[in-house]
């Protein structure tokens, strides 16, 4: 796996991470919503007590104010099937827009890979618009299946 690139740290997502940059990442992705810190913290606590959340996050150390500038996650799903196996599912890839191009995203998506394939799961899934489908490919997905959604 190649470095990111110099000055740049990729690490855990952190408690106090609520003004780091990490929620004007998602805001590239979609709507984020006004999340108070409070809130921010609970919704933390709470992924870590149900663990299998992996929330990773890339800094550009080269910025004082908000240094996150990538951010990704992956949940681990447990199963019966498969030997009591457990799949990957990529959710909420999102580089800044003025980071992006800097293979920050394929970075992304190499150290979900390595940790769910390190926690034992056989495969990782993910979905996507089909204008995101090449950065897929780059990273060694494949189309698979089809999506249904049920909305509440
Ligand atoms: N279509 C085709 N190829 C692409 C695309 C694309 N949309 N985006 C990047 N690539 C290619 C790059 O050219 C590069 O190819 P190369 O190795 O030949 O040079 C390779 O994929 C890796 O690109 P990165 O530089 O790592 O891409 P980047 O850091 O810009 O991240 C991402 C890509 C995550 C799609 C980013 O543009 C982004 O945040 N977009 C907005 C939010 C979004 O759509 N996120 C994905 C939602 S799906 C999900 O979360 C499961």
């Amino acid at each position: 796996q190649a470095a990111l690139p110099e000055g740049y740290v990729l690490r855990a997502l952190r408690r106090d991470d609520h003004a780091s940059g990490f929620l004007d990442c998602l805001r590239v992705l979609t709507t984020v919503g006004d999340v108070t810190e409070e809130g921010f913290q609970q919704q933390f606590d709470t992924m870590e007590k149900q663990g299998g959340y992996y929330l990773i996050v890339i800094e550009d150390t080269s910025l004082t104010e908000s240094p996150v500038v990538a951010t990704g996650a992956l949940i681990v799903e447990r199963k019966f099937i498969h030997n009591l196996g457990a799949v990957g599912h990529i959710e909420d890839i999102a580089v800044a827009r003025n980071q992006q191009g800097k293979k920050l995203g394929l970075r992304l998506i190499q150290a979900l890979d390595f940790v769910a394939d390190k926690v034992g799961c056989y495969k990782s899934i993910l979905d996507c618009s089909e204008a995101n489908e090449g950065f897929y490919i780059k990273c060694g997905f494949r189309r698979a299946g089809l999506q249904m959604a049920h909305y509440y």
